[in-house]
């Protein structure tokens, strides 16, 4: 009985040493990307709260980690590409990180001197950053 288990342990770690990594498993930039998602979502709903300022900078402190996270690594995309239109990728990948952490700076002054409707445009400004380099690079 020890005997099969051991057997099917090691049969099994055999197999997934074998295994390629799935194609469906999330690069470590589309890692990233969830985390800056993840503040997003939370930003959306709590950017008008001023009860929830100390939370909401917490939240853009976390997503700039991610930003910052992000820049040395290469999105799944990129993985295709070779020579001129790797460079054009990923220079325009690095263009549209620094504009988020860019747009992130401004948000965290607004949501810091408690500029509601400011915070709010900057919020919406990152929404369209988000669609602008996602059509591009995604
Ligand atoms: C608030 C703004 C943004 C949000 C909420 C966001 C969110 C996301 C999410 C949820 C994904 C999908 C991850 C997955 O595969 O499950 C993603 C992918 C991606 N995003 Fe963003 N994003 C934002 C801004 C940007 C900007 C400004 C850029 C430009 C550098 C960018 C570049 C990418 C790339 C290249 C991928 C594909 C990563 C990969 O598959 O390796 N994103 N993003």
């Amino acid at each position: 009985m020890k005997l099969a288990h051991l057997f099917l342990a090691s049969a099994l770690t055999f197999i997934s040493a074998l295994m390629p990594i799935s194609a469906e498993e999330d690069s470590p930039a589309a890692i990233q990307m969830k985390h800056i998602g993840k503040g997003f979502k939370t930003l959306s709903t709590q950017i008008s709260d001023p009860t929830k300022k100390e939370s909401s900078l917490k939240t853009i402190d976390a997503m700039l980690l991610a930003v910052n996270a992000s820049k040395p690594l290469i999105p799944a995309p990129a993985g295709e590409l070779k020579g001129d239109s790797l460079k054009t990728y990923m220079r325009e990948y690095a263009k549209g990180l620094s504009e988020l952490e860019a747009s992130l700076q401004d948000l965290k002054k607004a949501v810091a001197a408690g500029d509601t409707s400011a915070a709010q445009n900057l919020l919406s400004a990152i929404n369209k950053l988000k669609k602008t380099y996602h059509s591009d690079l995604r």
